[in-house]
């Protein structure tokens, strides 16, 4: 394991863990002074192509994306979501994530499912490729609404047991998505590997969120995120500001300008 894994579980019980999602470079750039875990994830799909469902994200959206990632990365962890279909059997599951590592460069791949993928997930560590857990809500499985989970006792057992089968085959982290606060609780006191929440109350040992999201570029919202800037404005005041400019003929002024 090298040293950026061991830095991410040596925060368990000690400091929080910092994660967020990039989809290119530039943000990337700047996320990376801040956070350990940088997730290309396949939120993607809904964030930038408008898709109704993380389901019709491709592997190619997912390397070409994180290709441009990996430019602005220069100590945090990254993450690359493996998207639906892309690890049906074992072997597809291995060809994939293969090559989603020696394209992009990324640390390790998160796959979403607890004991349904057990085998998979058991396969990819078996064969060196650094897991990333998921479970709780798993937006590639989702048909309609969200709707949170581990809020009974039968639904949280199966989470807790669904973690410890990811912390026993090797999973370096797991992200909890929407489960009920004592439900994260419970699991993460039950693993020694850190859980990262989403949705998911402080009780996980570290937090992520969709970076659009909470910077106000995303116009979504949800119940769990809190919106910690307003992006959109700002572009929307700059590009108001340019078209002023340019239509009143200021810009381009002879700074800007190439003049023999
Ligand atoms: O796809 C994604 O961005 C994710 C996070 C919400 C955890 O999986």
């Amino acid at each position: 394991m090298n040293n950026k894994f061991k830095k991410i579980i040596l925060k368990k019980n000690k400091q929080k863990i910092l994660c967020l999602t990039s989809y290119s470079k530039n943000i990337a750039e700047i996320l990376d002074r801040f956070v350990d875990i940088i997730l290309v994830g396949d939120s993607l799909g809904s964030v930038l192509y408008n898709y109704n469902s993380t389901r019709k994200v491709s592997l190619r959206n997912m390397i070409e994306h994180s290709k441009s990632v990996r430019m602005g990365i220069r100590k945090s962890l990254m993450v690359v979501d493996m998207p639906f279909q892309t690890y049906r059997t074992k072997n597809e599951a291995l060809s994939n994530a293969k090559k989603l590592m020696k394209i992009t460069k990324c640390d390790a791949v998160k796959l979403e499912g607890g004991k349904k993928i057990i085998n998979i997930v058991d396969y990819l560590i078996k064969n060196k490729i650094p897991v990333m857990g998921h479970i709780g809500i798993l937006p590639q499985s989702v048909k309609g609404k969200f709707r949170f989970k581990g809020k009974n006792k039968s639904d949280k057992k199966k989470l807790i047991s669904d973690a410890k089968l990811l912390e026993e085959r090797g999973v370096f982290s797991i992200v909890l998505e929407c489960i009920e606060s004592s439900t994260s609780m419970a699991i993460t006191k039950s693993l020694k590997i850190p859980t990262i929440g989403i949705g998911s109350s402080s009780n996980c040992d570290g937090q992520v969120l969709v970076t659009d999201d909470m910077i106000g570029l995303n116009p979504n919202s949800f119940r769990f995120v809190k919106k910690y800037g307003n992006v959109k404005k700002h572009i929307e005041s700059s590009v108001k500001k340019f078209r002023s400019d340019v239509l009143k003929k200021r810009f381009p002024a002879k700074k800007y300008s190439f003049v023999n």
